[in-house]
């Protein structure tokens, strides 16, 4: 069977060091969705890591992890990291694979991203600027170039006509920044990139499973981010909810199990678009600065504010979420008062459903005020050490979302974790 972890809020739940920790459960991690727009961070030993296409499974000996279809490969990006992954004595060639229908993030998809944000001034959306919009852009019309067409002797004339094609386009732009050094880097990358496991993807992963092998999902982005489902248009271009795991894998639905949905105790965007319970106050700033709210991917300053349960409600519904797991509980231990939003006010009146879109309305937040803990909870290991006020705050999260909490991460570091089960 196959579980999958996966951010129910706009990204940076923690998916990374929830992935490591369960990674020793499961022999296989895959990537689905997404490419090097994620930064998924976690810890071995003391020393921090964050990975953009890898899967967070790769710290683990005899776990075999799998970029999978769904995925948008920059091949320069993926080749940094290996030499980072190197460096922590871990052999790429026995336990990364990559799907050949994955599709390339070519030069012209980043500078083509660039371009198109540029070009939307006031409305641009904050992109990460790697290239993914066009990537998934260049699948869908079918244009683009894939993993598996590396191995074809006519790759480069492929690539030729699709960068002419591109250049017509940054020409409508008036872009005209040189590239060539990125082209350069990007052929060198990919002449690393063919010496790795290049594999079909869904007979290695539907033989895996027939194996009885235990499979993992990694989600990237989150599910307010979807394409479908997330706060259009500002939203990634993949689908990061479950229904992704099928197309981006290649397994079929009734293969799916556990659903573990990852939520931080708070919430965060970063980019533009709508975030009803963001905080443009001190509050917002001491959430920034306890829990460290600055991109991994961009170093973007995060935009925080409380928990949002309309938004956790919807992401549980079209994910199917099973399980969940609250991080950065402990960024909490500081604040006197928190807050929940259960509705939203529109117009006058309380909704509990996400609106079709949330840009030209005005939303605001109904909140439960619940009082803080404010004891440091960092390094407790057992629920009984968990204050009381901690254990009322996710109790009534449970109710509302109807899905219980299981786990709650109370720090960065791979053992900061706690099972509510543990006695
Ligand atoms: P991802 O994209 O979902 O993997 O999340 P990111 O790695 O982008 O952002 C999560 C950040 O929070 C990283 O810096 C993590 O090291 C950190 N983090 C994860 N869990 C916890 C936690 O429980 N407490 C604290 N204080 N930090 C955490
Ligand atoms: P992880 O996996 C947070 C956001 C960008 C932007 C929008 C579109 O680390 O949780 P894109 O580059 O995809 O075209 O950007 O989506 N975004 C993320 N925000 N975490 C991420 O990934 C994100 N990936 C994209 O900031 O608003
Ligand atoms: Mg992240």
């Amino acid at each position: 069977m196959v579980d999958v972890i996966l951010g129910l809020q706009w990204g940076d739940e923690g998916k990374g060091k929830i992935v490591d920790f369960f990674a020793k459960d499961y022999d296989l991690i895959a990537r689905f969705q997404g490419g090097p727009n994620a930064g998924h961070t976690l810890y071995v030993g003391d020393k921090k890591i964050v990975l953009h296409q890898i899967p967070s499974g790769v710290f683990h000996e005899g776990v075999t992890n799998l970029i999978g279809n769904g995925v948008v490969l920059d091949p320069v990006i993926l080749k940094k990291e290996c030499d980072t992954v190197l460096s922590f004595g871990i052999e790429l060639k026995k336990n990364l694979f990559i799907a050949e229908r994955t599709h390339l993030i070519l030069p012209t998809h980043r500078a083509l991203d660039k371009a198109a944000e540029l070009s939307k001034g006031n409305d641009k959306i904050g992109s990460t600027l790697k290239g993914i919009s066009p990537a998934y852009m260049d699948k869908t019309g079918r244009n683009g170039l894939r993993v598996g067409d590396l191995l074809d002797k006519n790759f480069t004339t492929s690539y030729i006509k699709l960068r002419l094609k591109h250049q017509k386009l940054l020409d409508n732009y008036s872009f005209n920044e040189d590239i060539s050094a990125w082209e350069e880097e990007f052929f060198e990358a990919l002449e690393f990139l063919k010496q790795l496991n290049i594999v079909n993807g869904e007979y290695f992963i539907n033989n895996k499973l027939q194996q009885g092998k235990r499979v993992l999902a990694e989600g990237a982005q989150g599910s307010m981010l979807d394409i479908d489902f997330g706060t259009f248009p500002f939203v990634t271009s993949s689908s990061t909810i479950t229904a992704g795991v099928c197309s981006g894998l290649g397994v079929a639905p009734q293969k799916i199990k556990e659903v573990i949905g990852v939520t931080k105790a708070y919430c965060t965007r970063v980019g533009g678009g709508p975030f009803p319970t963001e905080l443009n106050d001190a509050t917002g700033e001491e959430l920034r600065q306890t829990g460290n709210e600055f991109g991994a991917t961009t170093g973007r300053p995060r935009r925080c504010g409380w928990i949002d349960l309309v938004a956790l409600r919807f992401a549980c519904m079209i994910n199917g979420v099973t399980k969940l797991v609250m991080t950065k509980a402990d960024v909490l231990d500081a604040f006197k008062i928190l807050q929940v939003c259960t509705a939203y006010k529109i117009n006058g009146n309380e909704c509990t459903e996400i609106p079709f879109q949330m840009t030209r309305i005005n939303i605001e937040p109904v909140y439960k005020k619940f009082t803080g803990w404010n004891i440091s909870t960092s390094a407790a290991k057992l629920p009984i050490e968990l204050p009381e006020a901690m254990k009322q705050y996710v109790e009534f999260i449970n109710k509302q979302l109807n899905v219980s909490i299981q786990y709650i991460s109370n720090g960065p570091g791979r053992e900061q974790i706690i099972s509510l089960f543990d006695k």
